[in-house]
């Protein structure tokens, strides 16, 4: 095994839970313990236009729920991903989704995203958990970069982006198609692992 792929290895992304309090984050899969189901709550969330628009998951039917969980599954198995439920601390109410993948492992590469279920958001929720799980990848896993990309027109993404420590680095020209079937044009912000703490 050469030298790269050695550390390559050493970059996986390990099941955790993280536990902010009011906020649980756990992994997704087959086995996720979310108030009323995690297939429910995955075609709720699926359902609402923003989500649709912005970051469409592909789950239409149970069937393709269940195949979010099992990539979800698969993504930790290998270390390649690593896909956190959002939960109310209290009653295991599904909040939304912040997710963490390698897009260079042996590179310490790495991207995230995030959404909301409608009702849980205006109140800093996809700032904490993003925070979370950015800092626990740079703490366990060794990522140097990560990386958010959101569309121009997407305000709100580009506040949390910013206010989990992710400046914006530049635009991406009609770099991604969005849940319109339209390319949109992207801010690309990022955090170093060097990066200081957000304030
Ligand atoms: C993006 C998203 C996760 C933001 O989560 P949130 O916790 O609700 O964020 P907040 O309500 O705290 O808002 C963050 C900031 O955006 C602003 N904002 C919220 N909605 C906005 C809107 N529709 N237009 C403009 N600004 C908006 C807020 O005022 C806040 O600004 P501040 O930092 O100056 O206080 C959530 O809106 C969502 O899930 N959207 C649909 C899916 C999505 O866009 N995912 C991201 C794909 S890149």
């Amino acid at each position: 095994m050469s030298t790269v792929e050695t550390a390559a290895d050493q970059h996986a992304f390990v099941p955790v839970t993280l536990d902010l309090g009011d906020i649980v984050l756990r992994p997704w899969g087959r086995t996720a313990d979310v108030r009323g189901g995690a297939v429910p709550g995955l075609l709720a969330a699926a359902a609402d236009p923003a989500i649709a628009l912005w970051n469409p998951i592909r789950v239409t039917d149970e069937a393709s729920a269940e195949a979010f969980l099992d990539r979800c599954d698969a993504g930790w198995a290998s270390g390649d991903s690593a896909a956190f439920a959002v939960l109310d601390g209290t009653d295991a109410t599904l909040l939304g989704n912040v997710s963490l993948r390698w897009t260079n492992r042996a590179d310490r590469l790495a991207m995230t995203g995030y959404w909301l279920t409608p009702a849980a958001r205006g109140r800093g929720a996809a700032t904490r958990a993003t925070r979370a799980v950015t800092s626990w990848g740079i703490a366990t896993a060794g990522t140097r970069r990560i990386e958010i990309a959101h569309a121009v027109g997407n305000t709100a993404s580009c506040r949390v982006a910013e206010r989990c420590g992710f400046p914006a680095e530049g635009t991406l020209r009609e770099s991604h198609r969005f849940g319109d079937g339209k390319y949109h044009d992207e801010h690309l912000h990022a955090r170093l692992a060097t990066d200081p703490e957000p304030a």
